[in-house]
């Protein structure tokens, strides 16, 4: 069975709260609550994680080697800043696809710009909070052997 970490970033914990129009009524709770589901559907098993802190997604990553087949983020405020949230995906040889609820290129400049989206498989952008579950089945789809968890 496929293993699968799903890393919401910094203020998503806010979500159908923050900037509604921008982003949607759903809350995070409700996204993870449709995530569950559709990882039964699709016979996975799935964590996730939310953080506000840099240096705490990048040792979730970092720690994250080996143990799962995919990483399905939103790296939020960080997608555009993180040298460090790159380094630690390119490090840990995991699948990654980066999604956001907004189109980031159909927003301000400096949100037009991707340092994750290099070392991502790809990116889903724009479909409010499916752009969850399009980047869920997605990494369901990838190829490759499902990694043995230490
Ligand atoms: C976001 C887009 C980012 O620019 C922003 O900082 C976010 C959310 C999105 O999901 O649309 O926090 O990643």
């Amino acid at each position: 069975m496929k293993t699968i970490l799903v890393v919401h970033g910094p203020n998503l914990d806010l979500l159908g709260k923050r900037e509604p129009a921008i982003y949607g009524s759903t809350t995070l709770k409700e996204i993870d609550k449709r995530l569950k589901a559709l990882a039964r559907k699709n016979k996975v098993r799935l964590a996730i994680v939310q953080s506000n802190h840099e240096g705490g997604i990048v040792d979730l990553i970092g720690h994250s080697r080996g143990k799962f087949d995919a990483l399905v983020i939103n790296p939020a405020a960080y997608t555009h800043t993180s040298v460090a949230i790159r380094d630690a995906i390119a490090a840990s040889d995991i699948p990654t696809i980066e999604i956001h609820l907004s189109n980031i290129y159909a927003r301000e400049e400096f949100r037009q710009t991707s340092l994750i989206a290099p070392v991502c498989v790809g990116q889903i952008s724009g479909f409010g909070a499916d752009s969850y579950l399009l980047g869920l089945q997605a990494a369901c789809l990838l190829k490759g052997k499902t990694r043995k968890r230490s």
